[in-house]
């Protein structure tokens, strides 16, 4: 569907085109469109279309005079970033940003189905609110994001919070005014979900959190569908932005002062997969973006299976491209991973790790790692932790696996009693700590270089900034520092954090003052 199609079919209602199954009128609501995992599933060979065309309609011109919003964000990089949009469509209609729920009229939770300890805080927060509309009817809630693509979030929601004006899904982001637009005029809840998308919007308006470091979206979706996760149901499939339109706007963010970029994408290795018409891949984006002048660019995630060493060997000429890897192992358990469907083997992990150390010997690793996957044996948990120590990973974000309704993975028997899981996680734990603590001793006395970020979040007589490699740095400086690349010299290593003394402003940012 195009833009103008999509304009002519709004006020079309109750349309169920894509999940006729689902009949909601019992709840009299206005329901536009509402979620289906199976629709979801389903991969065409749809054609990516590309559309310069957004624009807030007249109609809603002057919607948010004297009206604030407010947006609680939940999950990764990709919803903070979908925030920084809607806030970009709110600011275009003519609000302003609040940070307090009892300042706004309109609040919105960006919501994460990645686990359901995610999904519990959602409701909890949407029970905090009830006595804020209560008292106020006139507020508006909204729930979107992640969350408000699963059939069973939108049913709960329907059937027992009330206090929820409007539901859109991750496809629908800019139809935010149209969205609103209804919600004003409605009692009723309005939902609108589109479980199919394949488009890329590319002139959707957006107000960035800060001026020093930027997200740019290289991809949408994800074609994975690793057995556990919901993903790929979530936020459609894989479809790259054009190489022109990426480096463009990272050339912008460049020449208004931004330091560093994190290019995202749920599987940031399969960019340009979807391309037809060329083999123009991710490592052909980052030779392309690592000639820009901007400090630092990285990237997240990246999915062992895609990476190639053509990127490997992009990645080595370093410059501006960091030498810090996220690669999520999840297991390190060949039979584990296969049934997780993530399509290598602990042996061709390892080998990659090998591959990335010799072309870049100062590679710093992270990862991510799932515990108790139904039917991890003591001995397969046990190889997760031997991989751990042979790769010499830096840091991982541990979890235990959480069963997502829909996913092949829910439906597996799992015998592993979640005592035995969290005693894996508590040993895997360990483990992450002392090999982080390990990682930081090296650090001390030497000179790092970071760029500031502002007062360090536990003491506000002190900055913080990253390291290249994602270490946190505190030290005591002048204010005029923050956004800029200092050199620090560490005094002290902690296990997540150093600390050290300012020395000086980096010499090619002096330069530039
Ligand atoms: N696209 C990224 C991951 C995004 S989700 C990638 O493939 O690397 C971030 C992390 O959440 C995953 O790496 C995984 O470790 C974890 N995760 C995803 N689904 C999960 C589930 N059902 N239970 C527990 N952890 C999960
Ligand atoms: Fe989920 Fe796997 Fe896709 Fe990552 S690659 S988002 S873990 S399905
Ligand atoms: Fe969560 Fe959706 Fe990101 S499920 S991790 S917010 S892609």
């Amino acid at each position: 569907m195009n833009e103008e199609q999509r304009l002519d079919t709004e006020l079309v209602k109750p349309s169920l085109e894509k999940s006729a199954e689902k009949d909601y009128s019992q709840y009299f609501q206005t329901v536009y469109t509402a979620p289906s995992l199976k629709e979801a599933k389903k991969r065409g060979k749809e054609e990516i279309t590309y559309h310069n065309d957004f624009e807030i309609d007249e109609r809603f011109q002057g919607m948010g005079k004297g009206r604030k919003f407010y947006i609680r964000t939940y999950g990764c990089q990709m919803n903070e970033h979908d925030t920084e949009v809607m806030a970009g469509i709110f600011a275009g209609l003519g609000y302003e940003p609040t940070d307090t729920v009892e300042d706004a009229n309109v609040i919105l939770l960006n919501t994460c189905a990645i686990r359901e300890n995610a999904e519990n805080k959602v409701f909890g927060e949407l029970g905090h609110l009830k006595p804020l509309k209560q008292r106020n009817p006139d507020i508006l809630i909204g729930v979107c994001g992640c969350m408000s693509q699963e059939e069973s979030v939108v049913n709960k929601i329907l059937k027992t919070y009330d206090q929820v004006d409007m539901i859109f899904g991750t496809h629908n982001i800019h139809r935010l005014p149209h969205i609103l637009h209804e919600a004003y005029l409605s009692k009723e809840m309005v939902i609108e979900v589109w479980s199919k998308e394949g488009d890329i919007i590319e002139n959707l308006p957006k107000v960035r959190h800060g001026n020093i470091k930027a997200w740019v979206n290289i991809m949408y979706g994800c074609d994975k569908f690793c057995t556990y996760c919901i993903v790929p149901y979530t936020r459609g499939k894989e479809r790259s932005r054009r190489p022109e339109d990426i480096i463009q706007e990272v050339r912008h963010l460049a020449s208004q002062g931004y330091k560093e970029v994190t290019l995202l994408g749920q599987n940031v290795n399969a960019y340009g997969k979807d391309f037809e018409d060329n083999d123009y891949r991710f490592g052909d984006l980052m030779d392309d973006l690592r000639k820009i002048d901007i400090p630092r660019i990285r990237f997240t995630t990246s999915h062992p299976r895609d990476f190639d060493d053509h990127l490997i060997e992009v990645l080595a000429k370093g410059g501006n491209l960091v030498d810090h890897i996220h690669l999520p192992v999840q297991s390190g358990s060949s039979d584990t991973l296969k049934i997780m469907a993530r399509k290598y083997t602990r042996e061709h992990y390892l080998e990659l790790v090998r591959k990335i150390r010799v072309a870049i010997p100062n590679v710093t690793l992270t990862t991510d790692i799932i515990v108790g996957f139904p039917n991890e044996t003591d001995e397969q948990f046990e190889e997760t932790i031997t991989l751990y120590k042979e790769v010499g990973f830096d840091i991982a974000y541990t979890y235990i696996y959480s069963p997502r309704e829909g996913t092949p993975a829910a439906k597996m028997v799992d015998n592993i009693p979640m005592e035995v899981k969290k005693e894996r996680l508590q040993r895997l734990n360990k483990l992450v700590n002392d090999m982080s603590a390990e990682a930081m001793k090296p650090y001390k006395g030497t000179i790092v270089e970071v760029l500031v970020e502002g007062e360090s979040k536990k003491n506000s007589k002190v900055l913080a900034g990253y390291t290249e490699k994602n270490k946190l740095v505190n030290f005591k400086a002048p204010q005029s520092v923050v956004g800029k690349l200092v050199n620090i010299k560490i005094t002290e290593a902690k296990t997540w954090s150093l600390d050290g003394e300012f020395i000086g402003v980096v010499e090619k940012e002096k330069v530039m003052l």
